[in-house]
């Protein structure tokens, strides 16, 4: 393959041991849950990429209809020379960003899906043999440490991905961003629309049963990586828009009781019929709130694009610091990616 690294920075007992700590954390708690990122090992993967295919999963169609139409105006406002991608998983759509941006001297993908690093490496390297590809088998709500690579630097965070985080969680992950931002730096981000019911839970409820199988692989993962008992199927897929949070909630219901051991926690988790453990949730935004949560993160929507029917929205945003700032050339700068910083250069970037 062309030039392509992967660093893992967490090892497997690291891995391993996180998984242990949100098992039993999620499962002892009530109201019982897990954290959603334990969805992604090779087969989850391979599922939401089936998810984003049905006709009931509009995000991804959405988002890309906005990419094609926008790439770009995008490009041509960052000039970015480093992509970073967050919670990347195939990066399909980002291809169209790369292909806008000839200048592009490095990717850096970060999942914890290593199968998923690695075949979007192979797809991306054929098409564009040049680039270089550091991909991070890396949590992204976690310290994360960047290689140096030349600015302007794009962050981008597509998908909706940002939905599948609590608000403090969000808060707490955008000031990890705006952490990373140099002047001449931006933040491209994807978020899903409130809209209506039907249209939501259909989504998450497709009728050929794609996210209840990618919902319950959670469970196979907890079976595998730790010698539970779970038995799949005794647990039924469970889609709720929840009105008050304006976010979608997936769940799973035990069928019946159920005493499910965990070997690796030396651990009996009692399930009553009809307990639900929350497995993730999906917020849904409108423009205001983005503007809001980025604001206090210390980042300025600068771009707000939605796809033609309205359902989902790409924002661009940059360092309000460099927004704020009286200079106009400065500022001016940064938002057509010619900011003087040279982001990253010299120096790993751990944000908080
Ligand atoms: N961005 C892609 C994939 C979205 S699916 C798209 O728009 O289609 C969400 C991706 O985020 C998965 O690949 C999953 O492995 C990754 N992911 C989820 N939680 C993560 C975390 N905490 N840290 C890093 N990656 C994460
Ligand atoms: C990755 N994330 C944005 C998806 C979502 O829509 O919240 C995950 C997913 N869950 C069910 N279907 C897809």
């Amino acid at each position: 393959m062309g030039d392509f690294r992967l660093t893992r920075t967490l090892d497997e007992n690291a891995a391993e041991a996180a998984l242990r700590t949100d098992v039993r954390e999620g499962l002892t708690g009530s109201p019982k849950s897990l954290p959603p990122k334990w969805f992604y090992d090779a087969r989850g993967s391979e599922l939401f990429e089936e998810i984003t295919r049905l006709p009931e999963y509009y995000p991804t169609r959405a988002e890309r209809e906005i990419l094609l139409e926008r790439a770009g105006e995008i490009a041509a406002v960052s000039g970015a020379r480093t992509l970073v991608e967050l919670g990347s998983g195939s990066s399909e759509k980002t291809r169209h960003l790369i292909e806008a941006l000839p200048a592009l001297d490095t990717y850096i993908p970060v999942d914890v899906s290593e199968s998923a690093l690695r075949g979007a490496a192979d797809v991306l390297l054929s098409d564009r043999p040049g680039l270089r590809v550091h991909a991070l088998v890396a949590d992204f709500t976690r310290p994360l440490a960047l290689p140096p690579t030349p600015g302007p630097r794009l962050v981008v965070f597509l998908g909706g991905t940002i939905g599948n985080l609590r608000p403090a969680e969000r808060a707490a992950f955008l000031a990890s961003v705006r952490a990373m931002l140099s002047p001449g730096d931006a933040l491209l981000m994807g978020t899903d629309l409130v809209k209506d019911e039907a249209v939501l839970v259909a989504a998450y409820d497709d009728a050929r049963g794609v996210t209840a199988e990618f919902n319950r692989n959670v469970l196979a993962v907890i079976d595998r990586e730790l010698g539970a008992d779970f038995h799949t199927a005794d647990f039924a897929h469970v889609a709720v828009w929840n009105r008050e949070q304006e976010w979608m909630e997936m769940r799973l219901r035990a069928r019946t009781d159920a005493l499910v051991k965990i070997r690796a926690l030396d651990l009996v988790v009692p399930f009553a019929a009809g307990e639900e453990i929350l497995t993730e949730v999906s917020a849904k935004f409108r423009q205001e709130g983005v503007r809001d949560e980025l604001a206090s993160a210390g980042l300025e929507l600068t771009q707000w694009w939605a796809d033609r029917e309205g359902r989902f929205a790409l924002s661009l945003s940059v360092a309000a610091a460099a927004a704020a700032t009286e200079d106009a050339d400065v500022r001016e700068g940064a938002r057509r990616g010619v900011g003087t910083a040279p982001s990253g250069a010299g120096a790993d970037v751990t944000a908080a």
